[in-house]
């Protein structure tokens, strides 16, 4: 129910994080500005430059305040200066595990007058349009492992994706439902169950369990090896993908570069029971080869703002997010511009 009042939670992170944020956040106080809703903000300083002041990661007071707020926008997290992982099992893992963010969502779209690598012509003659429910709290990434002997030739690590009943239940029925509200009514799991048996065999009959409650949804299995394949070569096939963490991560790699590129992928970790905040961030990382040069695409976060706007329910705002966004793409051409000149445009056409 929409409200009068929300407050976000603002995390710029590293590298290009902070400036593709600012730009999300100018286009958010432009759609909602006359007589809209109102956005309070709270900036919350998290990531490299937090860690090299204080050793800390995410202090459980900073999940406490986090927990109080509707929403989060994220910038990005992670730094050359920092050794590999802390950052990453050390602000953002714990963030989508702490709050519960089970479903991450990544939308696949490419916009009219975007470049893609593909010939969509040929392969997608009715364009590529799809979504991609990525299991955000299990898998191979809750940190289920360990090494022995460390360094030396008899080193031994193992890290262990974990796959419960109620996990991959919660998300396959997300999934269902995501793909009953659209027009194809279509699900496509991917997994890689004729190797990954046990894991496999789990996904493989939830959602043919599920399934039964969604008559309308038509559903698909590919591995996810050849699910790399028809993103490439037929990826006008897919409207839902539902799929594990490890394999959601990879996949929506290709799925931005062939929907245009990682500059316009937006995502959500999303809580449907709404139990805590959900958090929208860019696809992208902190890109520290272009930060602080003004060069970073800002429209994968303020689609991203896009997504946060939906999912409290503001649908006349978030669509015309989109439809700003969709009319900067249509006539972007291949000038180069800034990082605020991108915001300011799309900024501008609210
Ligand atoms: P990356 O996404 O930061 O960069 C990959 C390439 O894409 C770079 O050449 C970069 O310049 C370009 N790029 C990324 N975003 C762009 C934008 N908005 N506009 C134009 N070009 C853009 O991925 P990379 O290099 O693997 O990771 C860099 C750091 O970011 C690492 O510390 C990594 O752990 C972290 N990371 C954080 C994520 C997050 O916070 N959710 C997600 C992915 C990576
Ligand atoms: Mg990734």
């Amino acid at each position: 129910q929409p409200r009068d009042a929300y407050s976000i939670a603002v995390i710029g992170g590293d590298g290009i994080g902070p400036e593709v944020v600012a730009e999300g956040l100018k286009v958010l106080d432009a759609v909602t500005g006359q007589g809209g809703p109102k956005f309070a903000t709270t900036d919350y300083d998290l990531g490299a430059r937090r860690w090299h002041a204080t050793g800390e990661t995410l202090p459980d007071s900073v999940l406490e305040e986090l927990r109080g707020h509707d929403a989060i926008l994220l910038g990005a997290i992670g730094d050359p200066s920092v050794p590999s992982g802390v950052l990453e099992r050390g602000v953002l893992l714990p963030l989508r595990f702490a709050l519960d963010h089970y479903v991450n969502l990544r939308p696949a779209k490419l916009f009219p007058g975007v470049a893609s690598p593909l010939d969509v012509a040929r392969v997608a003659p009715d364009g590529i349009d799809f979504v991609v429910v990525r299991e955000g709290t299990e898998g191979p990434y809750t940190g289920n492992g360990g090494a022995l002997r460390v360094g030396t030739p008899a080193e031994i690590a193992t890290e262990v994706s974990v796959n419960t009943r109620f996990g991959v239940e919660r998300v396959v029925r997300d999934a269902f439902a995501r793909a009953a509200a659209r027009p194809r009514k279509h699900l496509t799991l991917v997994h890689k169950h004729n190797v990954l048996t046990y894991a496999g065999h789990l996904w493989r009959r939830t959602v043919e369990e599920v399934g039964v409650e969604f008559p309308e949804v038509e559903t698909a299995y590919q591995h996810v090896d050849a699910a790399t394949i028809f993103l490439a070569t037929d990826p006008g096939r897919f409207d839902v993908i539902v799929t594990d963490n490890l394999f959601g991560d990879i996949i929506t790699d290709i799925a931005a570069a062939i929907a245009g590129g990682i500059g316009l992928a937006a995502s959500g970790n999303i809580n449907p029971a709404r139990t805590t905040p959900s958090m929208f961030e860019p696809v992208h990382g902190s890109a520290p080869d272009i930060a602080g040069q003004s060069k970073a695409d800002p429209t994968a976060a303020i689609l991203s703002v896009g997504m946060l706007l939906a999912h409290l329910g503001l649908d006349a705002e978030a669509e015309r997010v989109d439809a700003a966004v969709a009319a900067d793409l249509a006539e972007r051409g291949t000038a180069a511009r800034s990082t605020t000149a991108v915001g300011d445009a799309i900024a501008d056409r609210l």
